[in-house]
């Protein structure tokens, strides 16, 4: 497996299968746009297979606060330790920083307790005729 902090020669076509059950999926342009503009990002790479199979981003203001909105690993490709490496490699990118946020649903808590998270609380909006991401700028 590859891991890598950047999208360079990434195209849309490595990027299928993600956002496993969302209704409205962003397409594959989207995600790579996500993945480019956010603040950091970790891909783990099938080279073999030439696709991502697992991707971790953070938006950041640099300087105290770093939130991470999305982790996932492709279904057929779980339990082999790369959700844990692609979080142990974005808390070490982000390490200089006070607060790293995760937003997450209760079966997950455990996988990020195993990083010393904390369960809090969280206040989240959302614009479900958004869901498949705004319009390119
Ligand atoms: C959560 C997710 C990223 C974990 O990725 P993964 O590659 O399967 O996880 P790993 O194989 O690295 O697991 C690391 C350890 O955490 C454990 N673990 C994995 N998912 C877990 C969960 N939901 N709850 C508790 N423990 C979990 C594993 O058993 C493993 O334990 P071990 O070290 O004793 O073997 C993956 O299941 C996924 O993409 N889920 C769907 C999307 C999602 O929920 N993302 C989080 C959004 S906030």
């Amino acid at each position: 497996m590859e891991y890598r902090t950047d999208a360079e020669g990434i195209t849309a076509g490595m990027l299928e299968g993600f956002f496993v059950g969302w209704p409205d999926p962003p397409s594959e342009k989207t995600h790579l746009r996500m993945l480019r503009d956010s603040s950091r990002r970790v891909l783990a790479v099938d080279r073999k297979a030439g696709r991502v199979v697992g991707f971790i981003t953070a938006v950041s203001d640099g300087v105290l606060s770093a939130y991470i909105p999305f982790l996932e690993v492709l279904p057929e490709y779980q339990g082999a330790g790369i959700g844990r490496e692609l979080v142990r490699r974005m808390t070490g990118e982000l390490n200089h920083l006070y607060m790293i946020d995760v937003c997450c649903d209760d079966d997950v808590v455990p996988f990020y307790e195993r990083f010393g998270m904390h369960r809090t609380n969280g206040m989240i909006l959302r614009n479900y005729s958004r869901q498949s991401g705004s319009e390119e700028k």
